[in-house]
């Protein structure tokens, strides 16, 4: 019966491939709200291609961007496995760098080229289609499936778990399935068990109530960009530690075994250095990379702005200055608090004569999920058996904000069965997907039902 999935599988390759590049086609970017019609249209494209495939599918309202749920729920006594992914994208214009439209996907040396490439419109589809294989093939699947692609990730995913709250009842799983993370690095099949989490700050400096000369009035008040620069400075020593009091109280540290295990992993720092166009890594002392990425918090500026930045001089005092402030948190770091402490430290070191004003933008909590059960080992198996070779136990530095909402509001093992690869340059220009991975994706996929 696999073989025949398998087969059903490879024939759909090609068919795959074109709907992959009509759904990145939607410019689903959630951040900007002039994209909010695109947005929408790429849910109901999504449900429509569902519904044909044999799922009941639907757009879901969540009070912000919609949800595309689809199910099949006709096996009885069999588990029912949630299958989770996003259909909206980061950004992209093409002054950002791309070779080629972000929007207007294509096949270049052997990988799908586009925004969404990889994260996450040809991860998700990998699941579409390795369920779509055995309905084609064999007219049923082996287990009740739920899938819940949101369109909201990429800013948060702000509404969803009110969503899950409002439909726990209809939404129960024995587990639920990602694919939204990547490989180990050089394409070596990976299973993910930790993710860290978020919390994002933007802050503002405002002084005189218009840009100065610098000349007549430089010296009688405190210029808000130097002082944001002395302040967000401040949060970071020359080490690379993060200089917040209380910063590091709840962090649960790295396990010996985990370590060990980490180093076996061999993992290239100089490869990635070079591949990063940079002569030297740099971070909090006493750990390696990889335990720096995902195993540790770290705090960075995201954007910072002010004053004139145009040709030439202008001698001039700016009235504003702002900043976008990030912390990557690892277990047990909660959000909300570290988001205080960040804000309490910027106050402390802020001058007389400014105002600061603070937004907490969105926040995710970090995860450590199971890394052995049923539905592991069945990630394994399938995935070992697509890629050629058993997976190794990774966490990431990325984050993902429903996966700890499906850990304590479905009560359900989460397994994250990354296909993307760490250079898929996910969030940047040039976003692309290996044909391979798609491939590979999709068998492993098609096997792990
Ligand atoms: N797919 C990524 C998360 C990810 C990246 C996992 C790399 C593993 C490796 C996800 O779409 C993402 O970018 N998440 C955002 C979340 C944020 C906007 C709340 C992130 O990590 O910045
Ligand atoms: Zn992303």
């Amino acid at each position: 019966m696999l073989d025949k999935v398998l087969s059903t599988l490879k024939a759909d390759h090609d068919a795959a491939l074109a709907e992959l590049f009509e759904f990145m086609k939607f410019q689903s970017v959630s951040a900007d709200p002039a994209h909010g019609g695109d947005v929408r249209r790429c849910a109901e494209w999504l449900a429509a291609l569902l519904t044909r495939d044999g799922f009941t599918a639907s757009v879901e309202e969540t009070g912000g961007h919609p949800a595309v749920v689809a199910r099949w729920q006709k096996a009885p006594d069999a588990p029912t496995v949630l299958v989770y992914g996003h259909y909206d994208v980061q950004p992209a214009l093409m002054e950002d760098g791309w070779t080629t439209d972000p929007f207007e996907p294509q096949l270049n040396e052997g990988r799908i080229c586009g925004r969404g490439a990889s994260d996450d419109k040809g991860q998700l589809f990998c699941h579409i289609a390795g369920l779509r294989a055995h309905l084609r093939a064999v007219g049923k699947l082996p287990v009740n499936v739920i899938m819940l692609f949101e369109g909201e990730e990429e800013s948060g995913s702000d509404n969803l778990e009110g969503y899950l709250v409002a439909k726990r009842s209809e939404l129960a799983c024995d587990a639920v399935i990602a694919s939204d993370t990547a490989q180990y690095t050089g394409g070596r099949a990976a299973l993910t068990y930790g993710l860290r989490g978020l919390t994002y700050l933007e802050v503002t400096l405002t002084g005189p109530n218009r840009d100065l000369h610098s000349g007549t009035l430089g010296g009688v008040i405190a210029n808000p960009a130097t002082a944001l620069a002395r302040m967000v400075g401040l949060l970071v020593d020359e080490s690379g530690r993060v200089n917040v009091p209380g910063f590091y109280d709840d962090v649960t540290p790295l396990e010996q075994w985990e370590r060990d295990a980490w180093a076996k992993l061999d993992y290239d720092e100089a490869a990635l250095a070079a591949e990063l166009g940079v002569t030297d890594l740099f971070g909090e002392p006493g750990y390696t990379a990889v335990e720096r990425m995902w195993a540790r918090p770290t705090l960075d500026v995201n954007g910072i702005w002010s004053g004139y930045t145009g040709e030439g001089a202008k001698t001039v005092i700016p009235a504003v200055a702002g900043a976008k402030l990030s912390c990557r948190l690892v277990p047990d770091q909660e959000p909300d608090k570290i988001a205080e402490l960040v804000e309490r430290r910027l106050r402390l070191s802020c001058p007389p004569g400014l105002k600061m004003e603070v937004k907490h933008l969105h926040g995710a909590k970090p995860v450590l999920l199971p890394s052995e059960g049923k539905f592991v080992d069945c990630a394994k198996a399938a995935v070992g058996a697509a890629w050629g070779e058993d997976p190794v136990f990774i966490r990431e530095g990325g984050s993902i904000p429903v996966i700890e909402t499906f850990v304590r509001v479905l009560d359900a093992p989460v397994v994250l069965m990354g296909f993307g690869r760490p250079d898929d340059r996910i969030h940047g220009p040039d976003e692309r997907f290996h044909l391979e991975d798609f491939h590979r994706g999709m068998e492993a996929s098609a096997r792990f039902w």
